[in-house]
Formats: structure tokens, sequence, C-alpha cells
């Protein structure tokens, strides 16, 4: 059979798509400024990169840089039910970018679109959770030697890309994108706080305040959550394993307990731990009759689903959009928001165009920064930081746009900060 030139689902959604997109670039300032700098270097001129990312708008702005620097790209999902079908329609027709990605893809056709994106040998990738790396590691062999970097965008991805390079396993440079502090501490933060209630809310409708918002996992998604969900005046429990994190919780106003504890109280339970079933059986047997459970974690082994689909004595399914409804023997029922995966990009749209415009000019100038140092053979095999410069031009693009204007040090401030002398 003739390979697919991409894989989306109905190239007449494109337009619909493409206004999304349009719509997307407007919040996106810094990004902008990215491309028509790439537009005039072309530092990725000639270059294959295969990308496994969130295909929505402001991925397709990504992508839209990227192509700009010279680069020809290959996209493919990197969660089988947070594409946008318009946006991947959008990609083919407008932008000329072959797409694999399909809203509801089952687990076979969304490796089929991983192994599309990667049969075209790429030199540069970008994972958001290492799937694609992963795969490369395991199948793609001979073609590693090919690959000078791949850039990692969340948080379940470095932990999973520092234990290979831990094991010895890693073979490629990886930049690791969301470490930099214009990812996370706004995209996981902000983007993460905001779009996880945004979720919740579209699949429920249900109002915050007054309820018990169970957040398991107090990292920078969490505190977004908690944060947020507090605003609109719900009572906010926080689960943690780490007692740093467990103690900011507390300092910060919210009543930390553990998840034995918590799952008795709960209205709504959030998962954000990066971590596999943090909501298991022992805790879906004592929920209260009515309950919400989400995740709005990288994979979905945050809720133990296998385990309360085998408790479950009947299963409705969409007694909402995006909502299934599991009746367990004890006669109580549980809601499961969008099967236990990503709740902000299944049942709403992922982060809002303004966030991930620091993310992904992030990510579009680390992948310009590894292949100059690559080229250059000073791109060691090993999990890097993004260069602070990167972050510091990021970060200062992004006010200017915002029209926020900072104090400089002055002279002697600089001098006084670099200097031991002055004391008492
Ligand atoms: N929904 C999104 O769009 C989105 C965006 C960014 C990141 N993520 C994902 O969200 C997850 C969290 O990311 P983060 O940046 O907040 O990570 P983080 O490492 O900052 O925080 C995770 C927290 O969970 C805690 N934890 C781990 N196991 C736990 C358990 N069993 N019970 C309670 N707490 C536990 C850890 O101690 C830590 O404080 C990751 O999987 C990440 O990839 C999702």
């Amino acid at each position: 059979m003739a390979k697919k030139q991409y894989d989306v689902k109905d190239l007449k959604l494109a337009e619909q798509g493409k206004k999304r997109i349009d719509w997307a670039d407007q919040s996106m300032p810094v990004l902008r400024k990215v491309r028509e700098h790439f537009a005039k270097e072309k530092p990725l001129k000639g270059i294959t990169l295969s990308a496994c990312l969130h295909v929505t708008a402001e991925t397709a702005n990504l992508v839209r840089a990227l192509k700009a620097g010279g680069a020809k790209v290959f996209l493919c999902a990197s969660n089988p039910l947070s594409t946008q079908d318009d946006t991947a329609a959008a990609l083919v027709k407008h932008e000329g970018i072959a797409t694999f990605a399909i809203k509801g893809e089952d687990h076979d056709t969304y490796y089929g679109h991983l192994r599309a994106v990667l049969d075209e040998k790429p030199v540069l990738t970008m994972d958001d959770g290492a799937d694609l790396v992963s795969l490369l590691h395991r199948e793609y062999s001979a073609y590693m030697p090919n690959v000078r970097a791949s850039m990692e965008e969340t948080t379940t991805g470095v932990i999973r890309l520092h234990a290979m390079e831990r094991d010895g396993a890693l073979r490629i440079p990886i930049i690791s994108v969301n470490d930099a502090a214009t990812k996370h501490l706004f995209d996981n933060r902000y983007g993460t706080g905001q779009s996880t209630i945004d979720g919740v809310l579209r699949a429920t409708g249900l109002l915050y305040a007054g309820k018990t918002i169970v957040v398991a996992g107090y990292g920078w998604c969490g505190k977004g959550v908690a944060m947020r969900a507090r605003g609109m005046g719900a009572q906010v429990v926080v689960t943690e394993v780490e007692p740093i994190r467990a103690l900011e919780a507390a300092m910060d106003g919210l009543r930390v307990m553990p998840m034995r504890d918590a799952c008795r109280i709960g209205d709504v339970f959030i998962t954000l731990t990066g971590d596999k079933h943090v909501l298991r059986e022992e805790h879906f047997q004592s929920m209260r009759d009515g309950a919400i459970i989400c995740n709005s974690g990288h994979f979905d082994v945050e809720i133990d689903m296998k385990t309360l689909r085998r408790l479950a004595k009947k299963i409705e399914r969409e007694v909402r959009r995006s909502v299934d409804a599991y009746y367990l023997p004890n006669g109580r029922c549980v809601y499961v928001i969008a099967e236990g995966r990503l709740v902000n990009l299944a049942a709403a749209e992922g982060h809002p165009a303004s966030v991930m415009d620091m993310s992904f000019a992030t990510q579009a100038l680390s992948a310009e920064w590894a292949l100059r140092m690559a080229n250059k053979g000073k791109l060691p095999v090993k999990v890097h930081n993004v260069p602070k410069q990167i972050e510091d031009e990021v970060a200062t693009v992004k006010l200017e746009s915002m029209g926020v204007k900072i104090d400089r040090l002055t002279s002697e401030q600089k001098e006084y900060l670099t200097s031991w002398s002055e004391g008492t």
C-alpha cells in the first residue's frame, strides 16, 4: 500500500482550522517575532524535523515558525484525544505540513502516526512526553546517527529521558524545554491552572464555589489548579508525597492530607502528579456518590481506570459530553471525565495561546541553538538545560508585548551585586 502523505479526519475542516490558527497567532507575539527572525535567517534550512506534539492551533503556529526557518516539518499527535481535527486539516491544506493526527485515534493508529514521522529520517525531533524519542531508541536504531538533537516539552517526558540517561540508554542530546523558566513557571502553572479548571467546567458545568476540590500533586501544575479553584470559591485539599511541596501547600493556606482521607470528602478529584495509580480501588470505594474524577497529568495512568472498569457493575457512556458514569456495587456512582486522559486538552482547548507563546518560542529558539551547537560538535549526548540567554530573550519580548517596563541595574548596583567587600 502506498504511504500516506498525511492522515487527518477531514480536509473540509481546513477553513475553520485556519481561523483558529490565526486567532491564536494574535496572542503569540514572541513566537511571531521568532518566525520573522527565522524567515530572514533560515537557521533550519533543509533540516527534516519530526514533531510529536498536541495538535492544536498554538502548535500550528510553532510549526509555521519552524517552516519559516527552512525546516521540513512532519507532525503527529502526542495524545490520542488532544487533536483539533480542524487545525490538523488546515496544517495540511494551508501550510503544506504532513500531519498525522485524528482526535480519538486508537492505539495502533497513534503509533502508526509516530512511525510515519520517524520514517522521514529526522535531523531534529520535538516531543511532548518522550514517546517519539522512546520509539526511536527502541525501533529506529539505524536512524539514530542522523538525529542531532531532540527537544522535550513536558515534565513527564523529562523524567523519562533522565531515566534513560541514568541507565546509559540515551543516545541523542536532549534539550529539556520544560525546565526552562519561560516554560514551566507559566505554562504548567497558569496554563494548566486555567485550562484544567476550564476542562472540568465545560464537561460538567459545575459551580466551583463551595465545592471541595482535591488536587493530587502540588507541583507547578497542581499549584496553578489549586490557586484558581480557590479563587472561584472552592475549598481546596492537596495530597502530596514530597514534604517540602506539602509544607508549601499548607503554608499557602490549603488543607493537606493523604488521599485515603481526601477521597471521603472530595466533590472533584484532579490528578497532576506524573505518577501512576494515584487514584485506585481503595479510593474509588470510599468516594461520595456523584464524585467527579479527572486527570491533567501527562499520561492516562494516574487514575487506575482498568480497576474502575472491572469494579463497575454498570458503565454509562457520555452522560454528558466527555463524561462517563461508573456505577459501583456499593450503590454509588462516580463520574470520569475524558477517560482519565488530559482533561484540559480532551474536554477543553488546552492552554491559552498567550502562554503557549512563551513555551513555543522557547522550543523554536532551543531548536535553533541545539542545531548550531550540534553542528559545531558541542552538544554532547545528555539532557541539557535551555541556555539562560534564550529564557531572558523570551521573557524580555513577552514583557515588551505586554507593555511592561522594568528597572535596570545602575553601575553602582552592578558592582555591589558582584562584590563581597561591603557588609554591615
Ligand atoms: N495538562 C497539561 O497540559 C500539562 C501541562 C504541563 C505538564 N503536564 C503534566 O502534568 C504532570 C505534573 O507536572 P508538573 O510540572 O506539575 O510536575 P512537578 O514535578 O512539578 O509536580 C508533580 C508533583 O506531584 C507529586 N506527586 C508525585 N506522586 C504523587 C502521589 N502519588 N500523590 C500525590 N502527589 C504526588 C510530586 O511530589 C510533585 O510535587 C506531568 O505529568 C506533566 O507532564 C500537563
